[in-house]
This record gives C-alpha cells, structure tokens and sequence, in this order.
C-alpha cells in the first residue's frame, strides 16, 4: 500500500510539469486527453479508495468475530451483497468511463477533421525520424517545423519495425506501423519547443529517438520553409565536398550536391538544426567531430559506421557540413 502511495506521489510530482508532460498541455487534442485523464484518475482514486476499504471490512469483523460468537449465516447474506456491491459498480464505473473517453476518440480522430493548413509525412526509421514537407518539396529529419494556431495532419508510417510517435504535449500517441499510413491532426497553441519521443520499444537505441517539434508564428514558419526548401551554398566547400563524396553520399542525400541516397537522414538544411543524432545532443562542431569519428559513443545502436579520417579532411568536411543551410 505504501509502495502504491509513493508511486502515485512520484507520478504526480513528474507528470504536471517538464517538456514531455501530457499534463502540460499545449494544444486542444492534447487538453481533451488531459481533461479525460483527470476524469480517469479521479475514478480511479475513488475504486482505490473503495477496496481498501474491501480489506478493512473483512479485518475488521474478523477481528470483532474474535470477541463474540460466530455467526455464520449472516457472513453469508453480506458477503453475497458485498459480490452484488462489487460486480453493480464495476458495471456502472466501466460504462461511464465509456460514456467520458467515446465523445474524446471522436473529436481528436482525424477523421472527423478534413481541414488542414499543412500536411506533413513522418517515417520512422530505426533510429531516427524522416520528415517530409510535401506542399513545400522539403525533405528533412528529426526536427519538425509547424506554423503555431494552425491545423498540421501528420501522416505517420514506418521504414522498418514498429516505432511509435508521440509529442506529449500536443496530442496522443500513435504506432507508427510499416506499410500503414496513420493520420494525426495536431494544433499548437503557441509558438515553442515542443519533444516528442519514439514510445514503441523498436531496438537497441530506441531511448534516444528523440523528436524536437518547433511552432512558428505563421510568417516566420513560411521563412523557415523557404530557407529549408532552398539549395545550400557550398561555394568554396570542394574539398569538404569530395570528402563527403568518398564517405558520406552512399547514404547521405544533399540537394545540389548529392541527389537521392535514401539510406540515412537528407542533410541539405544540416547547419539549421539544432541536435545531432535524433535529437540526442546539440549540434555544434565538437559533438558533430565526435559523431563521425564514433557514431556509436555519442549513440549506441546508430546505424551509421564509424568513419576513419586524416585530421584535415575531417576538417574540411566539418566545414562543409557547417555549410549546408
Ligand atoms: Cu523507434 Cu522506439
């Protein structure tokens, strides 16, 4: 009883706060599900309430029975209602959590919404996160630009195995399924920083796929789009560039530059995100030197090899990549 008390404590210490708390919430879908969590919680808290005292009765008259004569007839009339008592409100508590959840399923299906501002494709990959722009022609990863006050419908799929999407803040959690296009219409309030996370267990670096989704006003989210949409300068960049060619264009995609390598992550907007790795550190030049050299100390489970450079070749690519925006 003591264990269950602490964890509701914890919970509730960790969940009304922080940049992943449900509790917290930032936009309509997300404050239907946190009404209806509430609702559940308090249920919950009564039935907890109710079969405690389930345990005390029985003690109680144990400890009473000890005192005076057996009665064993009536033992029986009350544990018969005590059954009718418990198996009545099951009943009744089951339904009407019906009743409160059906009205939620509806309003924040994707169905029942056929506008939208924009559209945006996420595919999960083990371990990272395609992001497509297909009104803009942009092609991204693992950070997700949305104009704030306006309707966004996700379509989410998956390359490879099970992964699932969730940006606690702003709506529920969906699976992320191979060949299966799930929708999810999402609006942020307020422009800011919102982290999503991989919550579908899909392997060995699962923890550290991490999402960060950035709500624009709608002007500077349309700016975003042009700059993101634009080929980067890499002008002076040609031994940066031919590093990148014998190492990184197998896989790498770099409009311009290096067209089509659907392998790993496009990195024609490289400079202009903010995490390396799937969100896992900053991307500055440091982290980025140490992801190169050993993808797998920064993040174990990458799928990226390790990659063996001369001192100033891993300069110029630095350069390079420091370019691309
Ligand atoms: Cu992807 Cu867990």
């Amino acid at each position: 009883m003591l264990v269950g008390e602490l964890s509701l404590l914890v919970v509730l210490a960790t969940a009304c706060e922080g940049p992943e708390s449900f509790l917290d919430t930032a936009g309509p879908a997300a404050e239907e599900i946190a009404g209806l969590w509430w609702i559940m919680f308090a249920l919950g808290l009564g039935v907890y309430a109710v079969v405690m005292g389930f345990v005390a009765v029985p003690i109680w008259r144990r400890w009473r029975r000890r005192r005076g004569p057996p009665s064993d007839e009536r033992d029986l009339i009350v544990e018969r209602r005590f059954l009718g008592g418990v198996i009545g409100g099951s009943i009744v508590i089951l339904f009407s959590l019906y009743l409160v959840a059906a009205p939620v399923l509806v309003s924040t299906s994707p169905s029942g919404q056929d506008h939208q501002d924009i559209t945006v494709d996420v595919i999960g990959r083990q371990f990272w996160w395609e992001v497509r722009y297909p009104d803009h022609d942009v092609i991204t990863a693992n950070e997700i630009h949305i104009p704030a006050g306006r309707t966004v419908r996700f379509r989410i799929t998956s390359g490879d195995v099970i992964h699932a999407f969730w940006i606690p803040r702003l709506h529920g959690k969906v699976d992320m399924t191979p060949g299966h296009t799930t929708e999810l219409v999402v609006t942020a309030d307020e422009p800011g920083h919102y982290r999503g996370r991989c919550t579908e267990y899909c392997g060995i670096a699962h923890a550290q796929m991490i999402l960060h989704v950035y709500a624009h006003e709608p002007g500077e989210f349309e700016e975003w789009m042009e700059e993101l949409a634009d080929e980067p300068e890499t002008d002076g960049q040609d031994e940066g560039r031919a590093v990148f060619a014998s190492h990184c264009a197998a896989c790498h995609t770099v409009r311009g530059d290096f067209p089509s390598s659907p392998v790993g992550p496009d990195l024609s907007d490289f400079a202009l995100r903010q995490k390396l790795a799937s969100g896992v550190v900053d991307n500055d030049r440091e982290n980025l030197r140490r992801w190169i050299l050993d993808p797998h100390d920064v993040k174990p489970g990458a799928a990226m090899p390790a990659t063996r450079l001369e001192r100033d070749d891993l300069e110029a690519l630095l350069d390079y990549l420091e370019s691309l925006r």
